[in-house]
C-alpha cells in the first residue's frame, strides 16, 4: 500500500498584491521504506510542503492520499486521529516536554492513543533503547545533550509505529556530525521496519542517508535524484552471505 501520494498540491498565503504562492504543483508519491531528502533555498516551500502532509495545514488546491485515503475533507478530530497513528513528527527543536522524563516524553503520544500505560511504557522503552538511550529513560531533557535530545525525539516520533516520519530541520540544532548520526540512526531504523520518512534539511550531508532527494524552488519540484541510503545503511551494506541469513 502507498503511504502517501500528494497530487499537484498548492498553497498561496494571503490575496491580491501580497499573495504569495508557497508551494505550485507539487506532485509526489512515497512508499513504504522510502526515503526522501527534500532540499531547496530558504523560502522555497519546504516547510509549506511537509506541513500539507502533515496535515497541519490545508492546501489552497490538490490532494493528499494517506494509506490510499484522501484526507481533504476530513475534519478536525478526524485528522488529529490520523496524526496520532499515522503520522511521527520529528521538529528542529525536539518539542519534548522539560517536566517528563525521556520515558513519559515517548509514552505520552501512545497514551493519548489510547494504549494502556504498562504497554506504552514498555514500547517507550523498547522505542528508546533502539536509538540507544536505554540508560536515559528517567532523564530530563535539561539533563541530555542536544543529541540525546533529539534521539528521544525521534523515539517518540517511532514509538506508535507511524508509516510515515516527518522531520523539519532534525539537524539545525545540532553540531554536524550529531546531526547527521541522528538522522542515520532515523533512517536506519525506518529502512529496517519499512517506515517511509521524509526530511527537510540544508545539509546536502544527508544525502548519504536518503534514497531520494528532492530540490524544492518556488515552490515547485524541479529535481529528483537518487541518494546514496543504501551505500551507508547496514541493511544494505552489510555482506551478501550475512545479508541472506
Ligand atoms: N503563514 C504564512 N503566511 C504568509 N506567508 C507564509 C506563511 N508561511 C510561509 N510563508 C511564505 O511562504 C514561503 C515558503 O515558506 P516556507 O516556510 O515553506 O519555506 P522553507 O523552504 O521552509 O524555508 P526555510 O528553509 O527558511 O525554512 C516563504 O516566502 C514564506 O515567507
Ligand atoms: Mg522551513
Amino acid at each position: 500500500m502507498r503511504v502517501l501520494s500528494v497530487q499537484n498540491l498548492g498553497k498561496t498565503f494571503g490575496t491580491g498584491h501580497t499573495a504569495v504562492r508557497a508551494v505550485d504543483g507539487v506532485s509526489l508519491d512515497v512508499d513504504p521504506g522510502d526515503i526522501v531528502l527534500v532540499i531547496g533555498p530558504s523560502g522555497s516551500g519546504k516547510t509549506t510542503l511537509l506541513s500539507m502532509i502533515g496535515t497541519l495545514m490545508r492546501p489552497s488546491e490538490g490532494q493528499i492520499f494517506i494509506g490510499g485515503r484522501d484526507v481533504s475533507h476530513l475534519g478536525g478530530r478526524q485528522l488529529a486521529d490520523l496524526r496520532l497513528h499515522e503520522f511521527g513528527f520529528v521538529f528542529q527543536t525536539f518539542n519534548l516536554l522539560s517536566a517528563l522524563t525521556a520515558e513519559e516524553n515517548v509514552m505520552l503520544p501512545l497514551v493519548t492513543a489510547g494504549i494502556p500505560r504498562r504497554q506504552a511504557k514498555a514500547e517507550a522503552r523498547r522505542a528508546l533503547e533502539k536509538l540507544g538511550l536505554g540508560h536515559r529513560l528517567r532523564s530530563l531533557p535539561r539533563d541530555l545533550s542536544g543529541g540525546e535530545k533529539q534521539r528521544v525525539a525521534v523515539a517518540r516520533a517511532l514509538a506508535n509505529g507511524p508509516a510515515l516520519v516527518l522531520a523539519d530541520e532534525p539537524t539545525a540544532n545540532l553540531d554536524g556530525r550529531t546531526g547527521r548520526e541522528v538522522t542515520l540512526l532515523l533512517c536506519e531504523i525506518a529502512c529496517r521496519e519499512n517506515r517511509a520518512v521524509i526530511i527537510v534539511s540544508h545539509d546536502l550531508r544527508l544525502r548519504d542517508a536518503a534514497k531520494r532527494v528532492i530540490t524544492i524552488e518556488d515552490g515547485r519540484l524541479t529535481a529528483v535524484e537518487p541518494g546514496d541510503h543504501d551505500l551507508n545503511c547496514p541493511m544494505h551494506s552489510a555482506a551478501p552471505e550475512a545479508r541472506a541469513v
